[in-house]
């Protein structure tokens, strides 16, 4: 009989560990989305999902009811929520669990990073010291940055940020990247970017701003990734392959399917 692995997404990686996973003929995937963006990146192999669980209880009763007899958790690092109930839900029901969590980026010599604990701590580090900046943390923080009036932000997002959401005031550019390093030198050039502010997402397809803003000496406000649960963690898709291969390999099965 099939295995059935559920993928937690939301990610290049994930997409790409849905499609690697497929080919392999002993398990059926299912892919998990979270919803937020209006034309997400939906696995093109195995079942997609959209939508919330309902917390850690609900992810457990969708493991049982499925029954799901791995889980591997590929979502984007600062969704930690849903890593938390991960961890919960997989250890409540025994279902052998794995994170796929990309490296974060380091600064290098010419960074002049800011590096901060969270989107409100970002918004203070701009506060008197930037005019013109560009904040590169999609639409969900954009509140965080509102009352900075003096400051006039060039904002780029997958999605519009929900109606009734206060924006700060400045530009919203909508785009989903991977961005070019020619295009991100552009956007800092036409806009008079005097600082950006990131989260610390990893990865090489929002990387090239990082570098751009090296090569121009422009300041970096980091905003460093949440905790994440202390489970077993890989940081690509082959080691989650290797992973799920050496489940095979332990005949584990799913204690919460009887
Ligand atoms: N989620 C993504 O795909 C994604 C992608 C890029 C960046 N981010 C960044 O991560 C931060 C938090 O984002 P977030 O609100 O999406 O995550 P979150 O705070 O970890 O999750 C909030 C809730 O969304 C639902 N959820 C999240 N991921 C899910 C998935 N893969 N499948 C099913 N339900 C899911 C869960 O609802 P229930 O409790 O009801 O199960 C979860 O409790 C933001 O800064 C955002 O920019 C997220």
């Amino acid at each position: 009989m099939k295995k059935r692995l559920l993928i937690l997404g939301g990610t290049g990686d994930a997409a790409e560990l849905a499609a690697r996973v497929s080919q392999i003929a002993d398990v059926e995937v299912i892919s998990s989305l979270a919803g937020r963006t209006q034309q997400p990146l939906t696995p093109k192999t195995g079942t997609v999902r959209i939508g919330g669980f309902g917390g850690a209880a609900g992810l457990a009763e969708f493991l049982r009811r499925s029954p799901i007899d791995f889980l591997i958790d590929a979502t984007h690092p600062f969704a930690a929520q849903i890593s938390a109930n991960a961890a919960v839900a997989a250890a409540e029901c025994h279902v052998p669990h794995l994170m796929l969590v990309r490296q974060g980026w380091e600064a290098v010599e010419g960074d002049r990073w800011i590096e901060v604990a969270s989107h409100s701590e970002a918004a203070m580090a701009l506060s008197g010291q930037s005019g013109r900046v560009f904040l590169t943390i999609g639409r969900q923080e954009l509140a965080e940055f509102a009352g900075l009036d003096a400051i006039w932000f060039l904002m780029r997002a997958i999605d519009p940020p929900a109606l009734n959401t206060p924006i700060p005031k400045g530009k919203l550019l909508l785009a989903r990247g991977p961005f070019s390093l020619a295009d991100e030198r552009q956007l800092l050039l036409e806009y008079r970017i005097d600082t950006i502010v990131s989260k610390n997402s990893g990865g090489a397809a929002t990387y090239a701003k990082i570098v751009a803003a090296r090569e121009m000496g422009i300041p970096v406000v980091m905003v460093q990734r949440p905790p994440i649960p202390n489970v077993e963690r890989v940081a690509d898709v082959a080691g989650a392959i290797s992973w799920l291969i050496e489940q095979f390999g332990n005949g584990l099965c799913n204690g919460c399917n009887g």
